[in-house]
């Protein structure tokens, strides 16, 4: 059986739509949901697959070790990064190179880099007035945003958009692709 550990810091529709199309596979599982905030809605949604989630402060997750710790207590295969607003430490990303993938909701390496998540995202794709965007899940590594490509998808900016419609058609992109895309990762 491999296991997976989602990151999430937010709503965590993300991390959702990895548990729902993993129910009932033999070969792989979400194990635990790790966040930095203990009122993300991640936490209630999580609860109808039974899938334990934690909260960490944000000095732990500066420090890291104790989520390396963790990870491997919990005999973690991959990480997932659903939504999850904080900058991996270099203790996590060398103890999981090449085991850790982010899904960021614009067609990089457009839109990427310190500051550029969720709305700012949205936003800086419209101020640019770019016809497109999409979404990109991609290798961690100590560079924010800049590890190895595995898989994009597009989809159209439509005039008149505001960063909330963008994110609902983002949204959709990510619910559809990223459960598969992990799946495909682990089953390789
Ligand atoms: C997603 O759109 C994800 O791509 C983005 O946060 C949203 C989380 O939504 N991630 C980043 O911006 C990371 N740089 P969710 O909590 O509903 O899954």
């Amino acid at each position: 059986m491999k296991r997976i550990a989602i990151f999430a810091s937010g709503s965590g529709t993300n991390a959702e739509a990895i548990a729902r199309h993993l129910v009932g596979n033999p070969n792989i599982e979400v194990a635990c949901v790790l966040s930095n905030r203990a009122n993300a809605g991640v936490h209630q949604r999580m609860q109808q697959f039974n899938i334990p989630t934690h909260t960490f402060s944000n000095d732990v997750w500066r420090e890291a070790h104790t989520i390396v710790e963790l990870l491997q207590q919990e005999h973690i295969d991959l990480v997932v990064l659903a939504g999850f607003m904080r900058k991996i430490e270099a203790p996590l990303t060398a103890a999981y190179a090449g085991r850790i993938v982010n899904i960021h909701p614009s067609l990089l390496p457009r839109h990427g880099g310190p500051g550029m998540y969720g709305h700012h995202v949205h936003e800086a794709v419209l101020d640019a007035g770019d016809t497109e965007s999409g979404i990109t899940i991609h290798y961690v590594d100590e560079q924010i945003d800049g590890g190895e490509i595995i898989f994009q998808a597009r989809c159209e900016v439509c005039p008149g958009d505001t960063p909330d419609s963008l994110a609902d058609r983002i949204h959709i992109l990510e619910h559809r692709h990223f459960p598969v895309v992990v799946e495909e990762i682990l089953s390789r």
